[in-house]
């Protein structure tokens, strides 16, 4: 990792789908999560509640009402002012096209206007990067298990900027397989966490589904077949309470149990001794206690962010902003978005 000082706050600004995430932080190489000044967040969930999933147009306006905001808001809490800044990153995908422009927007102007750098995040490598934000972070190499509401990935971590992907999803995220599943058996947007929650009432052995693409090698995903599973267990289930939280956990444990199996071939497959877990699934207590488990058993060690900065947050892109400006990387002066970007593509942090 690189020790370059970049002593003054970097603002982070994250606007990639339905959160506005605003943080401040000094680069900190020994200790990230210290240099964390402050961190703000809104979340739109009750805007598209009543649409059971995130509307891009509403998510673009609401960014831009919250925005401005939360970074001053942001500022205020760390006593600092615009001119203390060093420098701006924010989010530049992946993710939906009208909200990541205004959060582009906003940076590149607020950078351009105090004559500071500023750089596009890719989102996923916030994620990835979200456990550096704790106490006795991971040093590379590590394996990272991405999932959140896009994205279902294992990832080989040789250090910052150098990633391979080692398995990808098919299909569904297991986010979205969460949400999908959810809005089948009628719990309100965003499923992920309402499932989850129901699953602590159910029994376990209740109901088993298949654990998939687990009986063959290899670290892709396909969640979308064990979506029609539930919803076929559902339909012709007596409806009950216990019965819906009973199919949750079912439901719950054949995800939770599929991508502990495809962390320990990962980890296997790279001879690597540390794991990390990030993006919104990365809250699910069951895929914490489980891997903890898991770890301790076999040899390997866990590291999760926080449950704040698991889902989307302005911390996570501060942080990784923070490390490639500090590495002297920054970009030319155009508002760019990349709506799809791929993660091995990024330059790697020498
Ligand atoms: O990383 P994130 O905040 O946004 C994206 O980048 O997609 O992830 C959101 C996803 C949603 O699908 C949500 O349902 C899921 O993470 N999620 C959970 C839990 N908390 C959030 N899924 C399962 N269990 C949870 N506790
Ligand atoms: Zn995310």
């Amino acid at each position: 990792m690189d020790t370059k000082q970049f002593s003054k706050p970097v603002l982070g600004i994250e606007t990639s789908c339905d959160e506005t995430g605003v943080a401040l932080l000094r680069w900190e190489p020994a200790a990230p999560g210290r240099g964390l000044l402050s961190h703000t967040l809104y979340s739109q969930i009750k805007l598209h509640a009543d649409y059971g999933g995130v509307v891009p147009e509403l998510a673009s306006r609401d960014h831009v009402r919250k925005l401005l905001p939360l970074v001053r808001e942001a500022l205020a809490e760390a006593g600092l002012t615009p001119q203390d800044l060093g420098g701006v990153a924010y989010t530049a995908g992946p993710g939906l096209v009208g909200a990541l422009l205004v959060g582009a927007s906003a940076a590149r102007a607020m950078a351009w206007a105090l004559g500071i750098p500023a750089i596009g995040v890719h989102h996923m490598e916030g994620h990835l990067l979200a456990p550096l934000l704790e106490e006795d972070p991971p040093e590379p190499p590590f394996v990272a298990l991405l999932v959140s509401g896009g994205h279902s990935m294992l990832v080989e971590v040789k250090g910052i900027g150098r990633y391979r992907i080692l398995g990808d999803t098919l299909d569904d995220a297991a986010g979205e397989a969460f949400d999908k599943t959810a809005k089948m058996m009628g719990l309100p947007y965003p499923g992920g966490p309402a499932l989850a929650e129901l699953a602590q009432q159910g029994r376990a052995g209740a109901f088993r589904f298949s654990r998939p693409m687990t009986d063959r090698p290899g670290l892709d995903f396909s969640f979308s077949g064990l979506k029609t599973q539930v919803l076929l267990a559902w339909q012709q289930s007596d409806h009950t309470d216990q019965t819906r939280a009973d199919i949750a956990r079912g439901f719950e444990e054949a995800i939770v149990d599929t991508l502990a199996i495809k962390c320990r071939r990962a980890l296997h497959a790279t001879g690597a001794k540390r794991l990390v877990i990030a993006g919104g699934v990365g809250a699910n207590k069951r895929l914490r206690e489980d891997l903890a488990e898991a770890g301790s058993k076999e040899g390997f060690r866990v590291y999760f962010p926080r449950l704040a900065f698991c889902t989307d947050n302005g911390a996570m892109i501060a942080l990784a902003g923070a490390i490639r400006l500090a590495s002297g990387q920054h970009q030319d002066e155009t508002v760019q978005v990349f709506p799809r970007w791929d993660l091995e593509s990024l330059p790697a942090v020498v």
